[in-house]
């Protein structure tokens, strides 16, 4: 552990613009500094540091923070390691605490096995590069494959002897144990007490952390001996835990970064592959099927993910699943499948490198309509068949955590499917009341300390162009419960319509329908007049008269077996009636509010003037503060 004095020390020598500078080229801009974002693929500069506060901000990712958050942000260290980092960067002398003598021996322990593993990838690289048999068998069989010498040092490729025991015996004269060979996976003792070497005859596929340290080996056959697997993996040790490690991310988290997305593979030679292709944004999840901590990893560098996958049957089987919990984790995610047969080795390799990128973008689709086309090959007249797809999509749709994205979806499916939105909801609902009953019992069950987690996190981050489609979809909810419930109670003395009209008193709204609707029944109620819904069908304008009839029928009486079956969802809608009126009014506000932010960062972009900067960025801050407010509100309402 680092000492707290250490940390002091290093916090007061820091200097935000010296930090940053090492990464990017910033340039005065008033009191402050300006630069394109090192975190996206920006064109107009949103980066700021603000040496005054000793902070930077990047409008366009919305990170921000000290010095040492940004050597985590832009380096993906660890606090520790970023502190390590900056130390050395301003001569700290860096004091530990004192360790527990267990602390320091887990600690001895994981240095020695980096060690070793470090020691080994370069044993192997050299073998491969030099040795007979290394060349003749591994890299001839790495150049086959089109691996050139840049990949190959990028990846730090290597080969292992046919031999049982070389790696040990070339270790041990080197002076280390076969203790910790053997705790660091290289080499298996077996009963008898003897040892040997993991991996043989293979070439080698470094794992690295983050940090750029081997942690692990995938080592693949060259030979076709039908007996032995194509893949021998370092077992799990104290520095490699693989289900929380992506392959590749090492080599390809800056390039995620500015991309904002990743590309997911299947395994070690199509992220290789994909980088001579040009394609740096690639990770596989190797040797494991994808795990939630893996998906977590993911989300620290970008927000979306595009499956690719081999177009066979396994393929389809793990890009389904991979889909699932992508969305689980809040990300989202795209997919391109390969033609049956092809993965993206082999794809790329025969498409060449310009043609294969071409081929990836166009034919990246989203997961529904990825879904759809798997599903539907044959169904066009068969109605069992149609409600098996339509609830294979509605329970991925269910998994997204934010309401906001899956109530876009749940339009989409709509209309790919050609069906009437209600259908598609009722059948949602379902699945989100049973996930919940499932929870809630789960949580009795548990003895419970803490509250129950809200269902529904919203998510604040929205994507530039959704940003009025998401205010225009919180106006229309607004609307719809307005005309639905306009004289239900909120609480003993309010309505629906006095609520709404006064906790929306200062605001307009964007569509112009839904704002002549609002106004109107603003204007009459200031004298005296109460509208309802029969009023907009009489007197609005064909538009207003259109968007009524639709929010009055959408989700109800449109046939009395619907209402039926709404019964239970529009009964809990009703009794619900304050809540959920008190949080749309909420959601409405944080639409607007980012909508705002949205705006005045176009403004911050635009301008050069000095006072107008500070202006902006003031506004800013207090928009985020008042975004902050709502979302830690919402977290709490939005249980119900
Ligand atoms: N894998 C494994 N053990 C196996 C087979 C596969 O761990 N016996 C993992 C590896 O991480 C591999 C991934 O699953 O990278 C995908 O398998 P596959 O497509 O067979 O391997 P590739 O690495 O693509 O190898 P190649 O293209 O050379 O066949
Ligand atoms: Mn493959």
């Amino acid at each position: 552990m680092i000492s707290r004095e250490t940390i002091d020390e290093i916090k007061n020598r820091i200097d935000i613009v010296d930090v940053v500078s090492d990464f990017v080229s910033l340039k005065r801009s008033g009191q402050n500094y300006k630069a394109l974002s090192p975190f996206t693929n920006e064109k107009t500069p949103s980066f700021y540091v603000v040496p005054s506060k000793g902070i930077f901000k990047d409008f366009s990712s919305g990170k921000g923070g000290d010095g040492i958050t940004f050597v985590m942000e832009h380096e993906g260290m660890s606090y520790v390691e970023a502190l390590r980092y900056l130390a050395k960067k301003y001569g700290v002398e860096v004091k530990e605490e004192i360790l527990t003598a267990e602390d320091t021996l887990s600690q001895n322990e994981r240095d020695s096995l980096y060690i070793v593993m470090n020691f080994a990838k370069e044993h192997y690289k050299n073998l491969l590069l030099h040795h007979d048999e290394g060349i003749s068998i591994g890299l001839s069989y790495f150049r086959e494959r089109g691996f050139n010498d840049r990949i190959i040092e990028k990846f730090e490729l290597g080969y292992s002897l046919n031999e049982w025991h070389n790696l040990e015996e070339t270790a041990t004269k080197q002076g280390y144990s076969k203790s910790v060979l053997e705790k660091a996976g290289l080499i298996i003792r077996k009963n008898d007490d003897t040892t040997y070497d993991r991996f043989r005859g293979r070439v080698i596929f470094p794992v690295h952390n983050l940090a750029g340290k081997v942690i692990a080996f995938g080592a693949r056959i060259l030979s076709k001996e039908k007996d032995q697997p194509k893949y021998i993996n370092s077992p799990e040790t104290e520095i490699y835990h693989k289900s929380q490690v992506l392959y590749g991310l090492f080599q390809a988290k800056n390039e995620i970064r500015k991309q904002d997305f990743c590309y997911l593979v299947e395994g070690y030679t199509d992220v290789i592959s994909l980088h001579l292709a040009g394609i740096e944004n690639a990770v596989a999840s190797s040797g494991t099927a994808l795990t939630e901590e893996q998906i977590r990893l993911m989300r620290r560098f970008t927000e979306n993910v595009t499956v690719l996958f081999d177009g066979d049957a396994a393929g389809v089987k793990a890009a389904m699943r991979g889909i699932d919990l992508i969305l689980k984790g809040g990300l989202n995610v795209r997919v391109v499948l390969l033609p049956d047969g092809e993965d993206p080795d082999s794809y790329s390799r025969k498409m060449g490198s310009s043609e294969f990128q071409h081929y990836l973008k166009s034919s990246t689709t989203d997961f529904i309509s990825f879904k759809i086309n798997l599903l539907s090959a044959n169904i066009s007249n068969d109605p069992i068949k149609k409600a098996e797809v339509i609830r294979e999509i509605v329970n991925s749709i269910a998994l997204i955590p934010d309401p906001i994205k899956r109530s876009v979806y749940i339009r989409e499916t709509g209309d790919l499917l050609r069906i009437q939105e209600p259908v598609l909801l009722t059948e949602l609902n379902k699945i989100l009341i049973q996930d919940r009953r499932k929870r809630d019992q789960e949580y009795l069950r548990n003895e419970p300390k803490e509250p129950l987690p809200p269902i529904y996190e919203e998510s604040i981050q929205v994507s530039k162009t959704d940003t009025l489609t998401m205010v225009q979809m919180q106006e229309r909810e607004t609307i719809r419960l307005l005309l639905n419930y306009t004289e239900s109670h909120v609480d003993d003395e309010r309505k629906v319509l006095d609520f709404m009209l006064h906790e929306l008193d200062e605001v307009e709204f964007n569509n112009p329908v839904y704002r002549e609707i609002f106004d109107e029944f603003r204007v009459k109620a200031e004298q005296g007049i109460r509208l309802d819904n029969f009023y907009f069908l009489e007197n609005g304008s064909d538009q207003v008269k259109r968007a009524v009839a639709d929010l009055m029928t959408s989700r109800y009486e449109t046939s009395p077996h619907w209402s039926e079956k709404y019964h239970i969802y529009f009964s809990h809608e009703r009794d619900e009636i304050n809540k959920i009126s008190y949080t749309n009014v909420l959601r409405l506000k944080l639409r607007l509010i980012q909508k705002l932010i949205e705006d005045n960062l176009d403004e911050l972009k635009a301008t050069n003037d000095e006072n107008q900067i500070d202006h902006y960025l003031e506004v800013q801050s207090e928009l985020k503060k008042m975004q902050k407010e709502i979302t830690d509100i919402l977290g709490i309402v939005v249980l119900k």
